[in-house]
């Protein structure tokens, strides 16, 4: 183990040594499609149901990796924020010695709404080893010296009537149903963005007053923390995200490798002094780069509802040649990436000399975004946002068979 650890640490090192220097050569020209770079993003290749990486996808070439945010980290943020806010302010709202509260799940077969679902239910005592709706045990907190018990008292996914997943107009449904149904047995609301979130602020019926917790640090979120509607969410640091994606694509473009390619111009500066500001961790087992959580109350989202874009990232000198890449985006209505991700991606593109061609989906036909993946020669890579979890493959097949 370690020799082959140290085998594969000599082999990175020493090809990064040999392609130092030739950041800016073009070689698109002569590379395959097949060989191309291919970055994932957002939604990892994995298994829907046991949430397991698909790394036959990873593998696709060397030149393959994923970018997103450490999902199970955030799941522990936001577990922790909602715990910190409950010990120090009383919400038993009947008086019963229980807190209930209800959970927007998003969608049941993405990492990042099952990491997070994980980390509410552990940090609230309610989780009962899986991330299923529905399959919760009672959880106990102490309050000011008193015990509560801690109750899930429902959950959805939160499918639209389309199909469409992290559903914000289910959201406002389901809350609908439960104010009516569970009345002031509901002593908080969690969901796992922040779209559900003012979706079941929309519901005519919300119980003001009632706190509500979301994920992402949406605009409209962050407005409404400082507006006192919306309780809290997580920054998954979309700036940092959208930065990574694309300077990972110019750095496999630009012929690195190894090490380099995840770390030039993102947690080291390259030779024009750009560096992303935001810290990242990098997982090898499963290539991924990996933006940090950050918690929002009332006490930070003013500071972040500026927008400011990261100044560590400068305009790449004209000499540094121009590269294209295909990107696509699961659903073109989904309120994380329209309103953070994709402006984000729009913003630093040009900097990095990138022209990108975005297509949009519906979110929930991976054909839509599939069919429109195409011209494929046309491209010096290639970055990819699944519809379906599981469906890597078949973007993996078109570009091998183009
Ligand atoms: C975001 C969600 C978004 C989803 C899309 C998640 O990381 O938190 O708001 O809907 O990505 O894949």
């Amino acid at each position: 183990m370690k020799k082959a650890l140290f085998a594969l640490f000599a082999m990175v090192f020493f090809t990064s040594m040999i392609f130092a220097g030739g950041a800016s050569e073009s070689s698109a020209a002569v590379v395959t499609n097949a060989d191309k770079p291919l970055v994932f993003y957002n939604r990892q290749p994995s298994d829907p149901v046991t949430g397991e990486i698909d790394m036959d996808a990873m593998n696709h070439n060397s030149a393959t990796y994923y970018v997103g945010f450490d999902a199970a980290g955030g799941g522990a943020v936001q577990g922790q924020m909602i715990v910190d806010y409950l010990t120090q302010n009383a919400v038993d709202r009947n008086g019963d010695g229980v807190l209930g509260y209800v959970l927007a799940i998003g969608d049941v077969g993405h990492n990042d709404s099952k990491a997070r679902t994980e980390g509410i239910r552990k940090a609230l005592g309610t989780w009962n080893g899986t991330t299923d709706p529905g399959i919760v045990k009672d959880g106990e907190l102490t309050v000011n010296g008193k015990s509560y018990k801690v109750v899930e008292l429902d959950s959805r996914a939160m499918t639209g009537t389309d199909g469409s997943t992290w559903n914000a107009n289910a959201a406002t449904d389901a809350m609908l149903n439960w104010a009516t149904r569970l009345g002031n047995q509901i002593d908080f609301v969690v969901s796992n963005n922040d779209g559900m979130a003012m979706g079941m602020l929309q519901a005519s019926n919300y119980p003001a007053g009632v706190p509500i917790f979301g994920y992402d640090a949406n605009a409209d979120a962050l407005e409404a923390i400082v507006a006192g509607t919306l309780t809290g969410t997580v920054t998954q640091n979309a700036d940092a995200q959208a930065e990574a994606t694309l300077r990972v694509l110019r750095n496999l473009m630009d012929g690195l490798s190894g090490d380099d390619a995840i770390t030039v111009g993102i947690t080291k500066a390259d030779q024009y002094g750009n560096k992303i500001s935001a810290d990242f961790m990098y997982v090898p087992e499963t290539k991924a780069l990996l933006a940090m959580n950050a918690p929002v109350t009332s006490a930070n989202a003013a500071d972040l509802a500026t927008g400011a874009r990261d100044a560590g990232i400068k305009q790449l000198p004209s000499e540094v040649p121009s590269k294209r890449v295909i990107l696509t985006v699961y659903n073109a209505s989904d309120n994380f990436l329209s309103t953070q991700y994709v402006p984000a991606l729009q913003y630093y593109a040009p900097l990095m000399n990138i022209v990108l061609n975005v297509v949009q989906g519906d979110g929930q036909n991976e054909s839509n975004s599939l069919d429109r993946f195409e011209n494929l020669g046309n491209y010096d890579g290639y970055a990819i946002n699944l519809v379906r979890t599981n469906s890597a493959q078949d973007y993996i097949n078109k570009i091998e068979n183009s």
